[in-house]
């Protein structure tokens, strides 16, 4: 694509069109909103999430296999819904029912590769984990709500590579024949970025806000009016998952490193060593997580 013709007036009208039509956005399965909030409430037990998530039997498998894979790698076997939110957690639950609902409402035909895009994102949200708990001695987080934003961070790439695929192909060629990151490309074909995508999914979904703000910041962390942990931890581990080969095509170029990102989060040079390789050696599990998505 020469310099000329990047600017795609058809493409930002059809985003405009996505933008304001509240009906052009999938929505989130009820079973997904009413565990999002039986999550979020003090009094929910085991039993009220087991109840709805056991409404759906496709999703009832995926999460006894996952509570079953080496992924969690739990010593004994767990053969009920019920067992596995005991086991793992509801903050696990709900990253696990809502990694598996994504990938099922954006299944079907995309202009990006989905197998490379669900292992950056997966792998990201590993190293978001890993990152949370190796900064546990300094700061509380849940590392389960890191590995939810990681999953999540890059979820605008799915509304432009399957609602608007061949617009978003040509994106993509623009980032590999300028060697630019893919967000530099949306933004200057498009006038509009993933992460601002991201931002209206986020909203129509309702999800929580620390999750939100997010999306909309793991890019440039350092632009957000008010210092984000979270969002500084999935700008890292979404670098390194590039730096790992996690990426959308072969030589994809990554964004920079935020300068303040890894100080903010008091990360020193031996503290980043250890990090990436805790990750280079958990690459693995990754796959087992990734076939039991989709
Ligand atoms: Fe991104
Ligand atoms: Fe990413």
């Amino acid at each position: 694509m020469s310099e000329q013709n990047v600017n795609m007036p058809e493409a930002r009208e059809r985003i405009a069109k996505i933008v304001e039509d509240t009906d052009s956005l999938p929505s989130l399965p009820t079973i997904v909103m009413k565990l999002i909030d039986v999550v979020n409430s003090a009094e929910s037990s085991a039993e009220d999430a087991a109840e709805l998530i056991e409404k759906d039997p496709a999703l009832t498998t995926k999460m006894i296999r996952l509570a079953n894979s080496a992924f969690y790698g739990i010593p004994r076997s767990i053969s009920s819904v019920t067992s596995a939110v005991v086991v793992l957690g509801f903050n696990t639950i709900r990253s696990l029912v809502l990694s598996a609902s994504v990938a099922k409402i954006f299944e079907g035909k995309h202009s990006l590769d989905m197998d490379r895009f669900w292992k950056h994102s997966v792998v990201t949200a590993m190293a978001s984990k890993i990152i949370v708990r190796h900064l546990m001695s300094v700061r509380m987080m849940d590392p389960e709500s890191a590995f939810c934003a990681g999953v999540l961070h890059d979820i605008g790439k799915l509304i432009f590579s399957q609602y608007m695929a061949d617009d978003y192909a040509t994106v993509c060629d623009y980032a590999k024949e300028h060697k630019v990151p893919l967000i530099e490309a949306e933004n200057k074909c498009l006038g509009f970025n993933h992460a601002e995508m991201g931002k209206i999914l986020a909203d129509r979904w309702s999800l929580p806000l620390d999750l939100e703000y997010t999306i909309v910041h793991h890019h440039g962390p350092e632009n957000a009016d008010k210092v984000s942990h979270l969002a500084n931890i999935i700008h890292l581990a979404d670098i390194i998952s590039h730096d790992v080969g996690c990426n959308l095509w072969d030589d994809e170029v990554r964004v920079q490193e935020s300068a303040q990102c890894r100080a903010e989060l008091k990360i020193g040079d031996a503290d980043f060593e250890k990090i990436m390789s805790n990750i280079e050696n958990s690459l693995d599990k990754s796959q087992e997580f990734l076939a039991i998505l989709k």
